[in-house]
Parts: C-alpha cells; sequence; structure tokens
C-alpha cells in the first residue's frame, strides 16, 4: 500500500444551527470533519496540530491497529493529551479491514463536534462483493447542542443527575429541512440520484448519546456491511444504528421522479430515559423531478420499538465467504461475564444527596493522570492494577427483583489476557435505575457476536445457542436491555485496549474498563517503543 498523509488542524469556529450560531472545535474548520479516504493495506499518517485552548486526542474507530497502540487515541488510556500549542502524528496501516469507519475526538465530550468519516476503499482491482454502485455518499448522523456541551456535562456531574439531552439531530451537519429553523432546501443535506442507479450509503453514527432509525421515504435499503465487515445482504426499510456503529446500505432509485425525506429518529428501550426527540432529516432528490415538487415523507418508527430494534440486530450475519471467511474462535481459553449498568452511589454534596455512577462487574473506571498504555509499557507501579473482576462479584438478576447491586467501587483495574488468547465475553445489562440497552466498544478488535438474549445469561443453556458460522463481526455491539450479548474474539493485539459504552453519558460516569494485551514470542507480536512525539502529560 502507499502513504497517505492528513493534516488535521483543531480550530474553533462558529457555526449557526438552530437559529442560533455558537464557536466549536472542529477539524480545519469543519462539521462535521474530512473524511479520511485509503486503500486496504495503506498507512496513513494524520499531523494532528492543536490551536485551541483545551486538550484534544483523535481516535481512529474500528482501526484494528495492530501493535500500533500508541496510535490509537483515546485520553489517558493510549497517550496523553495533545495539549495547547502542541502535535502529534498518528501513524497506521489499515491491515485486513476495508469499509467505513469513524474518527473522533476521544477525551471528554470532545466528539460531539470533532468527528468525521474513515473509508477504507478495497484493494486495488478487488471488487466489492455487491454489485458496483453508481455513486457512494457519506451520510453521517449526529447531534447538535444549543449550549456548550462541555458545560452540558460539568453541570450534570455536579449535580449528579442526567445531562440535559441534545437540541437537533443532524445529517452531515444538518438538522435538514424539517427543523422550523432552516430558511431554505441549502440548509439541509441533498443527495442527488439518476433515477434507475444504485447508490453506497456509508452511514456512520457519530452521535454521543443516542441509538438512531435511519429511513428514507419510499425506498427500502440493502445491508451489506457494518464496521468496516461484509455481511450477508439482506432487505429493510428502517435500519438502527448505535453511536460508534456504522452500516453500508445499497438503495435504488427505483421510485417516481421525486424528492424523499430521509430521517434520523431516537430508538430506546427505557421508559426512564430522557431523549432527543427531534428528528434529523435530509433529501434524496431525483436529478429529473421538479426540484419544486413536495418532500415525500415517512412514518417514524416510535421510540421504543424494541422488536423493530432486535428484528435488525439479529438479521446481521457475516458474509462468510471463501474470500471473506468468518474466523470465529472454536475454543475459549478466558470466559468472562461482565454485568453493565448504572446505579446510584451516595453524594453527601449533590442535591438530591446521591450521584448516578455507571460500572462493569461494579468496578466504576476512574481514569489515571497518565497513559495506561505508558505504565505498562515502562512496567510502572501504581498506575492500574490487573484485578478486573472476570465474573461478577456481586449477584444480579433480571427475571424477578433484582438484589441491591447499586454499590460501585472505585478503581483503575485492567484485565490481563496473554497473547493470542481466545477470549468469550459476555455482557449482562444489570441497570438498577431501569434497563437500558448499551453500545459497547472495544479498541483494537473486531469481534464476533456469537449469541444475544433476554434476561439472564444462563452458562449452562446459553452457549448452547450460539452461532460459531456466520455471526457477524464488528467492533461496537447492542447490549439490549434486561439482557446479554455474547463476543469472542481472539486477543492477538498486543497493548493496551479500551472497552466501553459509546453512550458518552455512560463512559463518562465510568461504564468502561481495559484490557491489558501481553506481547507474544514471534515478530511483529509486540508493541514497538512509543513515538517520539508522543505527548507527555
Ligand atoms: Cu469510538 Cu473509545 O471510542
Amino acid at each position: 500500500g502507499r502513504t497517505r498523509h492528513y493534516k488535521f488542524n483543531v480550530v474553533a469556529k462558529n457555526f449557526t444551527r438552530l437559529c442560533s450560531t455558537k464557536s466549536i472545535i472542529t477539524v480545519n474548520g469543519r462539521f462535521p470533519g474530512p473524511t479520511l479516504y485509503a486503500r486496504e493495506g495503506d498507512t496513513v499518517v494524520v499531523k494532528v496540530a492543536n490551536h485551541v485552548q483545551e486538550n484534544v486526542t483523535i481516535h481512529w474507530h474500528g482501526v484494528r491497529q495492530l501493535t500500533t497502540g500508541w496510535a490509537d487515541g483515546p485520553a489517558y488510556v493510549t497517550q496523553c493529551p495533545i495539549q495547547p500549542g502542541q502535535n502529534y502524528a498518528y501513524n497506521f496501516t489499515l491491515t485486513g479491514q476495508r469499509g467505513t469507519l469513524l474518527w473522533h475526538a476521544h477525551i471528554m465530550w470532545q466528539r460531539a463536534t470533532v468527528h468525521g468519516a474513515i473509508v477504507i476503499l478495497p484493494k486495488r482491482g478487488v471488487p466489492y462483493p455487491f454489485p458496483a454502485p453508481h455513486k457512494e455518499v457519506v451520510l453521517i448522523l449526529a447531534e447538535w447542542w444549543k449550549s456548550d456541551v462541555e458545560a452540558v456535562i460539568n453541570e450534570a456531574l455536579q449535580s449528579g443527575l442526567a445531562p440535559n439531552v441534545s437540541d437537533a439531530h443532524t445529517i452531515n451537519g444538518h438538522e435538514g429541512p424539517a427543523s422550523g429553523c432552516a430558511s431554505s432546501a441549502r440548509d439541509g443535506f441533498t443527495l442527488r440520484v439518476d433515477q434507475g442507479k444504485t447508490y453506497l450509503l456509508r452511514i456512520i453514527n457519530a452521535a454521543l448519546n443516542e441509538d438512531l432509525f435511519f429511513k428514507v421515504a419510499g425506498h427500502l435499503m440493502t445491508v451489506v456491511e457494518v464496521d468496516a465487515t461484509y455481511t450477508k445482504p439482506f432487505t429493510i426499510d428502517t435500519l438502527l444504528i448505535a453511536p460508534g456503529q456504522t452500516t453500508n446500505v445499497l438503495l435504488t432509485a427505483d421510485q417516481g421522479a421525486g424528492r424523499y425525506l430521509v430521517t434520523a429518529s431516537p430508538f430506546t428501550d427505557s421508559p426512564l430515559v430522557a431523549v432527543d426527540n427531534s428528528t434529523g432529516t435530509a433529501t434524496v432528490q431525483y436529478t429529473n423531478a421538479v426540484s419544486t415538487s413536495a418532500i415525500a415523507t415517512t412514518k417514524l418508527p416510535p421510540r421504543n420499538s424494541t422488536s423493530l430494534a432486535s428484528q435488525f440486530i439479529d438479521s446481521l450475519r457475516s458474509l462468510n465467504s471463501k474470500q471473506y471467511p468468518a474466523n470465529v474462535p472454536s475454543t475459549v481459553d478466558h470466559s468472562l461475564l461482565f454485568t453493565v449498568g448504572l446505579g446510584v452511589n451516595p453524594c453527601p454534596a449533590c442535591p438530591n444527596g446521591s450521584r448516578v455512577v455507571a460500572a462493569m462487574n461494579n468496578v466504576t473506571f476512574m481514569m489515571p493522570t497518565m497513559a495506561l498504555l505508558q505504565a505498562h509499557y515502562s512496567n510502572m507501579s501504581g498506575v492500574f492494577t490487573t484485578d478486573f473482576p472476570g465474573q461478577p462479584p456481586v449477584a444480579f438478576n433480571y427475571t424477578g427483583s433484582g438484589p441491591n447491586n447499586t454499590q460501585t467501587m472505585n478503581g483503575t483495574r485492567l484485565y490481563r489476557l496473554p497473547y493470542n488468547a481466545s477470549v468469550q465475553l459476555v455482557l449482562q445489562d444489570t441497570g438498577i435505575i431501569g434497563p437500558e440497552s448499551h453500545p459497547v466498544h472495544l479498541h483494537g478488535y473486531n469481534f464476533f457476536v456469537v449469541g444475544k438474549g433476554v434476561g439472564n445469561y444462563d452458562p449452562t443453556t446459553s452457549p448452547s445457542k450460539f452461532n460459531l458460522v456466520d455471526p457477524v463481526e464488528r467492533n461496537t455491539m447492542a447490549v439490549p436491555g434486561a439482557g446479554w450479548t455474547a463476543i469472542r474474539f481472539r486477543a492477538d493485539n498486543p497493548g493496551v485496549w479500551f472497552l466501553h459504552c459509546h453512550f458518552e453519558v455512560h463512559t463518562t460516569w465510568g461504564l468502561k474498563m481495559a484490557f491489558v494485551v501481553e506481547d507474544g514470542e514471534g515478530p511483529n507480536e509486540s508493541l514497538p517503543p512509543p513515538p517520539k512525539d508522543l505527548p507527555a502529560c
């Protein structure tokens, strides 16, 4: 592959949305940020220069980063932040992956505005395993807050309560024609299509805190890829996408010449959770349509359409072809069960005496003040421990009344894995405040989603129903509310790898942990020394 160089200048810029103007942090003055294009096998060097008054890091979400953990990006996990006035060059190779991913800031809530697409084309001359589209288009779904996003979360941390939800959903940076504020059609994204042609939509959910349903009025979509892995094609009229996930669909302009509304609307399986009920919109416009013709609209799925959501998730399968086989680990060396959920801890200083916290296996993860990967690489003691519990330390129950396991312990605990260990990890939702689905993301790996269920995971009966043949392969899974999801992966990437809920509010509350994966013995099986420009804390 060749080497592609990008320059990301992190700068503040004014944007007007929802009828008002505010300054936001951007890359190169753009919202959403620039698309990073490369081919499978290419090396990418992105020089990030911080020109704002806040610390910055960028994460390449879903990029495997094989032995390039120093380029992964989460603040205090793989690197100290890039401080105001500093630079850092992220240098990584796109090995064994092609499809759509996203990049985003990975510190505090900065990714609200600092995000963009990664498009990895197949190697030159290698076709897609589906009919070649006429054109490709990136669609980034996100949110817009009228107030400053860092202020939103800081206020919530002080009160101990849930933060405000966003004020609008956006598609490619715009709230779209359906919002009262759009002064003209230019205020929304328009995808122009030629009648009869097929388009590849690369859909990304870059939102901080919401699962989204995505629809195009009057049209069906064929899913062909998720999280940069090919899937068995299936056709739907509504797709579900969680924060951090990407989905490629084929859409054929097979309807009458006209204009059709594109919608992004919220999904939650919890009646207790506040969501932004706005609909982000865009337009599909046939090139032979009269531009003043009325926009055909669509019926939105209700926000609590749990069966529609699980139907979509259950339809996902790996392509598992000769060229793209699903190499599911058939044996398991480490069988782990982590509970994930929210609880309430006492907080004498908070207005109502308690605060919301989140935990995995009752550990509320505390971020260190230096990078875990640096501490691991240089054998520094006192930064983290490796006693993260592999099994729930407190009994849980989701079919009857739950035991009172809201009390969590704080810790910077990691789970140690030998190189190449085969891992099975079951994530069980145990929300005490109320069950809620969690999009959980693992850095540095793709995993196979081998099983999923409602209620309690049963280690004796549940595994017999696992799909070890063609389970979907991805980097961000949906753990259903009051249910569980099982994944398998091989620990073939040495380093420190973050596992966390991709609802940023849950990560902030502590729903995160990290694996430390040991070096192997062979060539290219160990973590190289840190790059010279790695920021210091
Ligand atoms: Cu997309 Cu740790 O994040």
